[in-house]
C-alpha cells in the first residue's frame, strides 16, 4: 500500500516531451495572422450570439424531479447515421467512435454500437507498459489521466476475458486539426443537443475533460507557437510575448523559450505535460514563477476563441473585454473554446534549488510539518516557490525554487529553518544546488508523475494569516488528511507561493484571495479501482466532510482552486471566486446561456446535474 501511495505522492511531472509536430514561428509584430480571425466578428460588439438553432433538451424524471437532458445514443433524438457521416466529412474524416485505451487488452469492447473485437497482443503490451505514463495517455484522443472519473471500466488488464465498456467516457471524438473542425463540433453539439467536451491534455483531476456519451473535441494538435518581440495589441503592455496554440503543453513552451536568445520563460504550471491554453489558464494557473510574476492569467494579453454560438472572435482589453476578464480564471469550459492565448514572456535568469526529505514517526514527522510551515511565510516573502508532498511518516520538499538567486542567497533564506530542525532533533536529508537558468533547475528537480490514478482529489488555500495564527490547527488538520479514518490513508501535495507578492491586485476572475496566498494544498484519497457505487459515495463523503473539512476549519482564506479542489464541496462558488462570482454568472448567461459547454462546479451550472449514477447530463427544471 505504501509503495502505491508513494507513486501517487510523486505528483510532479517528468519532463519528457516529444517535441515532434511543434510549429514555431517568429514574428516581429502582428499577432492576428490567422485569416479566419480578421473578419467583422473580431471587432467589438460584432459577435453574433444567436441561440435560435439550439436544439431543445429531452425531458426526464429522476428521483421525483423533472429534468431537461442532453440527447444520448439510443434515443429518438439521437442524430441518424447520415448526420454523423456529414459531420465526419466536415472534419475531413477525423471523427472516431471512441474506444478506451485499455480495450486492446480485452477480447471484446462492449461499446454503444455493439461488440468490437479489440485484443491486440503487441498493443496490449504497450498499453500495460505505459498505462501509468502521462505522455502516452495525453496522446490518446480522449483518455483521462486521473481515471477515477472514467469509472474504471476498461483498464489495461492481464485478463483478456474481463469486460471492457465505455464507462463515463465520451462516445465520439473529433481529432481536430483546424479551427473549422472545432467549429463543426461545437455547431453539431449545439444543433443536436449533444453533450460537448473540449479535451486538451486530459489532466483535469475531477473528470472535467470526460463525460458519459459526449462528443469530444480534441485540441492536442494545435501546437502553433509565435514569439513576439513587441506586443502590438490592446492594453498598455508592449513588451515581449508569445502566442500559444490550444494544444501546447507547459514543457514545450519552456523548451522553446529556452532555445531563444536570450532564453525566455512563461508562467506555466509546475507540470510539463499540463496544457496552457485550456483548463489551466481558465482556472487561473499557478506555477514556479507565480511568486515573482503572479498567476498565469496575470500575464495574459489576448485570447482567440470560438463562441458557443459558433463565431470566431478575439478577447482582449479592447475587444469583448468582459469575456477577456472571465476567461482569465473564471473556470474551465464556461464561456468559449480557446484557440490561442497570448502571454507575456520574461527573460530566464540564474536560479537555485534545494530539496529536503524527512522520514520518521512522531515527533519528527509532525515536528517537520510544523517547522516547515512556521517558515512558509518567510519563504514566499523572500520570493520563493516551493513544491512538497506529505504522506504517512514522510515529508518531501522538492524543490525550493529561488529564481534569480544564488545558492548562497537561498542557503541564507533556509538556514534558520534548517537550524531549528536540527535543534528539534529531526533527522533530514538536504541538498542545495545552483543552475545557470530556471529551465535547468526545472529539468533537474521536478519529478515524474503517474497517470491512471484512481483517486479523489480536493484541496484548500492557506493564506499568510493562517500561517501566522493557526499553525497548530493546520498541523492537526494535516494529520486528519493523511489518516482520515482507521482504514484509509490520504496524501497532501503542497505549493508555497504568493501571486500577490508582485501582483497585489489583478484585473481578472482569479479569486482575489490568491493575493494573500502562502500554501495551496491538494488532498488525495486513493480509491480501489473496483469500488462499488456505495464505496465511492463513502469515499466522497470522507474527502468532503473529513479531509477537506479539516483544512477548511483550520483556515480563514475562504478560498480554493477551481482546478484542484473537490467539486462537491459546499459553497464552491465563493470558494473558487469570492466576490467575483456574481459577475461570472452574468457572463455565463451572456456567452453560453443554453449550456452548450459544461464542466462541474463552474459558473452558472447550479441547475445542471449528472443523473442516474454518473451518466446523463441534465438541467433541473
Ligand atoms: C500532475 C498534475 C500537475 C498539475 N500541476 C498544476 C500546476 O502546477 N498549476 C496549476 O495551475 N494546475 C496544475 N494542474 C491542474 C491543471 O491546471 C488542471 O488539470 C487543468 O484542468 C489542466 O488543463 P488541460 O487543458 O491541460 O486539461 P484537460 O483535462 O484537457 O482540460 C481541462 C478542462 O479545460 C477544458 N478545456 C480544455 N481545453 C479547452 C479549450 N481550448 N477551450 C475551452 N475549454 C478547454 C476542458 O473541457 C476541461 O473542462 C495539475 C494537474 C495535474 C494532473
Ligand atoms: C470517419 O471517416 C473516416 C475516413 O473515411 C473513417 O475511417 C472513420 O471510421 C469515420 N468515422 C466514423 C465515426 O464513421
Ligand atoms: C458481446 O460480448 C459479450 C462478452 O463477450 C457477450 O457476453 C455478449 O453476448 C456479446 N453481445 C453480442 C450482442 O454479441
Ligand atoms: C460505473 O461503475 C459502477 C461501480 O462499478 C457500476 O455500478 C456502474 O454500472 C458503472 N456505470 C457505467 C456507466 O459504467
Ligand atoms: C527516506 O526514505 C527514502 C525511501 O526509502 C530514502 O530514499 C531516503 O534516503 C530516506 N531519507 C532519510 C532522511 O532517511
Ligand atoms: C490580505 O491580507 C491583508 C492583511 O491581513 C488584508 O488587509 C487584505 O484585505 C487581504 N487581501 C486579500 C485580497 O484578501
Amino acid at each position: 500500500m505504501f509503495t502505491s501511495l508513494l507513486k501517487v505522492a510523486a505528483a510532479a511531472c517528468l519532463f519528457q516531451l516529444a517535441s515532434a509536430g511543434v510549429v514555431v514561428r517568429d514574428e516581429e509584430a502582428l499577432i492576428d495572422t490567422d485569416d479566419s480571425l480578421t473578419g467583422e466578428a473580431s471587432r467589438p460588439g460584432q459577435v453574433r450570439l444567436d441561440w435560435s438553432d439550439v436544439a431543445s433538451l429531452q425531458s426526464a424524471t429522476y428521483k421525483g424531479s423533472n429534468y431537461g437532458c442532453k440527447c444520448y445514443v439510443g434515443q429518438s433524438c439521437w442524430p441518424a447515421a447520415n448526420k454523423w457521416n456529414q459531420l465526419n466529412n466536415t472534419v475531413g474524416g477525423r471523427l472516431q467512435a471512441h474506444i478506451p485505451p485499455g480495450a486492446v487488452c480485452h477480447n471484446t469492447f462492449q461499446g454503444p454500437f455493439g461488440n468490437v473485437s479489440t485484443y491486440n497482443a503487441a498493443a496490449c503490451a504497450d498499453a500495460q507498459a505505459n498505462f501509468g505514463d502521462e505522455a502516452w495517455t495525453v496522446a490518446k484522443p480522449a483518455a483521462a489521466l486521473w481515471t477515477y472519473f472514467t469509472n474504471e471500466t476498461c483498464r489495461a488488464t492481464t485478463n483478456p476475458t474481463s469486460p471492457c465498456t465505455l464507462g463515463y467516457y465520451g462516445i465520439y471524438v473529433i481529432a481536430a486539426t483546424t479551427r473549422e473542425h472545432i467549429k463543426a463540433g461545437v455547431d453539431f453539439a449545439r444543433k443536436n443537443n449533444i453533450r460537448l467536451i473540449v479535451r486538451n491534455t486530459g489532466h483535469d483531476f475531477i473528470g472535467r475533460s470526460t463525460g458519459w456519451g459526449a462528443l469530444i473535441i480534441n485540441t492536442h494538435s494545435f501546437k502553433e507557437v509565435t514569439w513576439i518581440n513587441a506586443y502590438p495589441g490592446a492594453g498598455t503592455y508592449h513588451g515581449s510575448a508569445v502566442k500559444i496554440g490550444a494544444g501546447v503543453q507547459g514543457g514545450e513552451i519552456l523548451t522553446q523559450g529556452h532555445a531563444r536568445s536570450p532564453p525566455l520563460v512563461v508562467v506555466t504550471g509546475e507540470c510539463a505535460t499540463v496544457g496552457i491554453a485550456g483548463g489551466f489558464i481558465q482556472g487561473g494557473g499557478h506555477g514556479p514563477w507565480s511568486t515573482l510574476k503572479g498567476m498565469s492569467v496575470d500575464n495574459v494579453l489576448a485570447f482567440e476563441v470560438l463562441t458557443a454560438s459558433g463565431e470566431f472572435t478575439t478577447a482582449d482589453a479592447n475587444t469583448n473585454a468582459d469575456l477577456f476578464w472571465g476567461l482569465k480564471g473564471g473556470g474551465p469550459a464556461s464561456f468559449a473554446v480557446i484557440l490561442s492565448v497570448t502571454m507575456k514572456t520574461f527573460p530566464d535568469v540564474i536560479s537555485s534549488g534545494a530539496t529536503l526529505y524527512i522520514n520518521g514517526t512522531y515527533p519528527s514527522w509532525t515536528g517537520g510539518m510544523d517547522l516547515f510551515h512556521k517558515y512558509a511565510n518567510h519563504f514566499v516573502d523572500n520570493g520563493l516557490y516551493v513544491y512538497y508532498e506529505m504522506a504517512p511518516f514522510s515529508i518531501r520538499v522538492r524543490p525550493w525554487v529561488a529564481i534569480g538567486k544564488t545558492q548562497a542567497q537561498l542557503q541564507a533564506i533556509l538556514q534558520p529553518f534548517l537550524d531549528e530542525l536540527t535543534t528539534a532533533g529531526v533527522v533530514f536529508e538536504f541538498m542545495i544546488k545552483s543552475y545557470p537558468t530556471f529551465f535547468d533547475l526545472y529539468n533537474d528537480l521536478f519529478e515524474a508523475e503517474q497517470a491512471a490514478q484512481t483517486a479523489l482529489t480536493g484541496g484548500w488555500l492557506f493564506n499568510h494569516d493562517d500561517i501566522a495564527n493557526r499553525r497548530s490547527q493546520m498541523v492537526t488538520a494535516f494529520q486528519t488528511v493523511i489518516f482520515p479514518r482507521a482504514d484509509l490513508v490520504g496524501i497532501m501535495i503542497g505549493h508555497l507561493f504568493n501571486p500577490g507578492y508582485n501582483v497585489p491586485v489583478a484585473d481578472n476572475a482569479a479569486h482575489p484571495a490568491w493575493r494573500n496566498a502562502t500554501d495551496f494544498i491538494i488532498t488525495v484519497l486513493p480509491v480501489s479501482e473496483t469500488a462499488s457505487l456505495a464505496v465511492k459515495a463513502d469515499m466522497q463523503n470522507v474527502l468532503t466532510n473529513t479531509m477537506d473539512a479539516a483544512l477548511r476549519g483550520a483556515s480563514n482564506s475562504g478560498a480554493t482552486y477551481v482546478n484542484e479542489a473537490d467539486p462537491y464541496q459546499p459553497n464552491w462558488q465563493t470558494n473558487f471566486w469570492g466576490s467575483s462570482y456574481p459577475r461570472l454568472k452574468t457572463l455565463r448567461s451572456k456567452w453560453d446561456p443554453k449550456g452548450i459547454f459544461y464542466a462541474i462546479a463552474t459558473p452558472g451550472t447550479e441547475s445542471w446535474e449528472v443523473i442516474e449514477d454518473g451518466t446523463r447530463l441534465c438541467k433541473k427544471l
